[in-house]
């Protein structure tokens, strides 16, 4: 898989992409993630990439022309599945929409920034618009680093042990059972006395007894839509 971002600011993602499972399925070659600076397409003698919003609304808007510029030479280079705008007034963004865009090939993310992007980009060519929450961000990076972590960590051999991707929370509509580790007792707080049991089929029956619990003590909204 490839993942192409396009921003004005490429150091905001340099960190989330250069650790972890992240990391180890670039190097895998796993997926192949470039990140593009906007403004190295930018075609105005003072490489701006933002203007003031035609009508007068506060706020600078970012331009059409260095965003149509890199969209369309990376289009002739190859297909895009989907080409996505980062914005918090778009399709809310899930576990259901991650394991979908796994499944692709190309996908292009363009970061917002500013008071937000020249309509005409939405209009023209931009195919989806995601939000990773109800609440606004300086710009579309952390989110672009969010989409792209919970995609590639779904891909086959970015972890090591696959089934454990697919035991996430929210894998099934429902949170995960609660873990631990060495030692069984600290500060005489307790591991649940049946992890120590040896015996599996209680294990897997007390973890699906708790997932149904927490989902429903802490996130009872998920269990509605488990049968969806
Ligand atoms: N850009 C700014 N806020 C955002 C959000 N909540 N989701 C996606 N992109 C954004």
């Amino acid at each position: 898989m490839r993942i192409d971002v396009l921003t004005v600011l490429p150091e905001l993602l340099r960190s989330p992409f250069e650790h972890s499972i992240i990391k180890r399925a670039q190097a895998k070659g796993v997926v192949e993630i470039c990140v593009h600076n906007i403004r190295d397409y930018t075609t105005d003698k003072h490489r701006s990439v933002d203007d003031y919003s035609f009508g007068g609304d506060a706020g600078m808007v970012l331009k059409i022309e260095p965003v149509f510029v890199l969209i369309e030479k990376l289009k002739a280079e190859r297909t895009y599945d989907e080409i996505i705008f980062m914005t918090p007034d778009g399709e809310r963004y899930n576990q259901h929409i991650a394991n979908n865009l796994s499944t692709k090939t190309n996908i292009l993310l363009l970061c917002g920034h500013y008071k937000g992007v020249d309509h005409r980009v939405r209009e023209h060519l931009i195919t989806r618009e995601l939000s990773v929450g109800d609440y606004v961000l300086t710009g579309g990076e952390l989110a672009a680093a969010v989409v792209t972590d919970s995609v590639v960590r779904l891909l086959p051999g970015a972890i090591s042990n696959e089934t454990s991707a697919l035991s996430d929370s929210f894998q099934d509509n429902l949170l995960s059972a609660p873990v631990y580790t060495r030692p069984a007792e600290f500060n005489g707080w307790k591991v649940p006395e049946v992890l120590l049991s040896g015996n599996f089929g209680e294990i897997a029956k007390w973890q699906e007894e708790q997932a149904l619990e927490r989902t429903a003590r802490l996130r009872p909204d998920l269990l509605n839509k488990r049968c969806e």
